[in-house]
Parts: structure tokens; sequence; C-alpha cells
């Protein structure tokens, strides 16, 4: 019977796909340690992961028999999969359901930075709140106002569909200029230093890969308005953390929400006490419906790689083409 290896305790709609499989499951609530993955993968056939786990190739040569990789996260930059691919081990994400639930977290991020929830949350806690006053909290207005999308793919496309509810010009920049959705969406294609100048939320869906690496660091944060606001639900990575703390204290930007971070877990002190930022813990996927639907996502793509198919959300076929292996 093939064996099955998962870092962590998955909602049960997909563990109970894999019951007659030999499940050997991570019980901790924190990433599991290096060596924990190691000893966990050994004789494995099938290794599935989270987003918060280095597969790299001392893990992905542990195991003789590993077939199929399989990342409950739709990215899947904490994988080696050039060395998966050579090694014939096919490699899996969760595209597609997580989509619109990712984009209601960017507009609840975009609307508690604007509207200043959270620090009306925090008065209303502490007793602060003394009655209806003129200039209480005052924010910014989002509708009508102008977003800018650097990356238009599926998450960026739903974050454009709901920002038409707020009649918000939409400014977006992507590898490749996608005239059909552009239409649709009323949305213009510019280039990224038009879009830095010419908008007030300025909002990121971009995988991580060498080349959107710190793709907004100091020279764009620069670029952008004084009254313009970051949101990130996308890498951490993909944004330079130090310029950050630099154009929210210095107010080069009006403020920042982020769900992702540069060094995830950790967060530099240095951010949490800026008073400009709204701060989530990675839930851009987190609600009961997507979480389950990405477990069934996960344990179907393992299914499928047990029946020597290539499963249905394979980022590498390549791996079962010959000259790899
Ligand atoms: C993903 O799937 O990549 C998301 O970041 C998870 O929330």
């Amino acid at each position: 019977m093939e064996q099955i290896y998962i870092t962590r305790r998955l909602p049960d709609e997909g563990l109970r796909l894999l019951e007659k499989y030999d499940l050997d499951i991570y019980e901790g609530d924190i990433p599991p340690s290096k060596k924990e993955i190691l000893r966990g993968i050994q004789e494995k056939d099938a290794l599935i992961c989270l987003l918060t786990d280095p597969i790299d190739k001392d893990v992905i040569d542990a195991s003789p028999h590993l077939k199929i990789i399989a990342n409950y996260a739709v990215g899947a930059d904490n994988i080696d999969i050039s060395r998966a691919t050579k090694k014939g081990i096919l490699v899996t994400n969760t595209p597609g359901v997580l989509t619109e639930t990712t984009a209601d977290l960017t507009w609840a991020l975009i609307l508690a930075i604007a509207r200043r929830i959270i620090q009306g949350d925090d008065m209303m806690r502490k007793r602060k709140f003394k009655g209806w006053a003129p200039k209480l909290l005052l924010g910014q207005d989002v509708h009508k106002k102008t977003l800018g999308i650097i990356g238009m793919g599926e998450i960026g496309r739903a974050v454009a569909r709901r920002a038409k509810g707020f009649d918000m010009s939409i400014l977006y920049h992507n590898r490749a200029r996608d005239r059909k959705n552009e239409k649709k969406l009323n949305a213009s294609f510019v280039d990224l230093e038009t879009l830095l100048a010419d908008s007030d939320f300025i909002t990121l869906h971009v995988p991580l890969t060498t080349e959107t690496y710190h793709l907004i660091g100091r020279n764009e944060f620069k670029m952008m308005k004084k009254s313009a606001y970051l949101i990130n639900t996308s890498r951490g990575k993909c944004v330079n953390e130090t310029a950050l703390i630099q154009a929210l204290s210095k107010g080069w930007i009006q403020g920042a929400a982020l769900d992702v971070f540069e060094h995830e877990p950790q967060v530099s002190s240095r951010l949490v006490e800026l008073p400009n930022l709204v701060l989530a813990p990675h839930i851009g996927s987190a609600s009961h419906e997507t979480r389950g639907k990405m477990a069934i996502m996960a344990a179907e793509n393992v299914l499928a790689a047990f029946r020597g198919e290539i499963p249905p959300n394979c980022v590498n076929p390549d791996a079962l083409k010959k000259e790899f292996k």
C-alpha cells in the first residue's frame, strides 16, 4: 500500500479521500523542522506539504519512491520544482478554488486600511469612544478612486470585478497584455511606472519568482502618490520590507495592508509599531469552504499520480518525460 506523508492535519474532506492509504500526518501546530520532514518523507510515495515547508533537494532526494509533491497552496515557490522534475517527481498546486476567497480578503484589507477599521475597533474596545465627532478617524474614500493591479491573473481579475461595484478606475500591469479581460473589466494596461504614479490603491497579485522578488522597493515607493496605499496578499518577498518601513514611517505613502511578510512568520517589530498599517496572518485563502476544497484538490492530485496519470493541477508535466529521468 502506498504511503503518504502530510506535513499538517488538513481538513477532513481531503483526508477522507486518502483513507485507504497509509497516512503519516505531522500533528504539530507550527511548521515541522527540516529534520522532521526528512524523517517523515522516508520511504513515502507521496508528500502533501504546505507553503511554509521548504521542499529542497535534500527533501526531494530523501525518498526513492516519491511520485508526487502536492502543495496545499496555489503558490509553489517553496518547492525546488526543477529538482523534482529532473527526478521525475510530479508537483501540484491548488489553483482556482482560492481565487474568490483571496480577492475577498484583498477587499477586506483595502477597506480596513482606507477607513481605519482597526483603529476604530481598538478605540471601542479600550472604551475611548466619546461620541460622534466631525474629525473622528477620518480616512480616505475608496469609491471612484484608481485601483492599480499588479498581476492580472485569476486573483487580480477577481479583485478587479469587485472594484466595479466601487465605481473605480482600474489600471493593471502584467507580463502580457490581456485585451479580452481588459474590455470586460474596463481596465487599462499601463507600464509599472504609470501604475505606481497614478493609482490610489496598489494591490499585488503576482507569484514569487526571480523577476518579482523585491518588485516593490525604495524606487517604486518613491514613484507612488503620498496618498497611496499598498496592499499585498501575494508573497511577502515581492516587497522589500525595509523600504516599506521607510515609506510608511517617512510618509512616502499613506499606508499599507499586508497578509504576507518578507520573513514569515517573523514580522519586524518596526513594522508592527507603525500605525498606518493593517496586518493579517497570511489568511488569504482561510475560509472553511476554500480550505476544504484545497484539501480535496491536493488529495485528488495524489490519487491521480498513484493511478499513473498526470494530476489535474500538475505544474511540471515534464517530470514524466523520459529525457528528464
Ligand atoms: C496560496 O495558496 O499560495 C496562498 O498564499 C494560501 O493562502
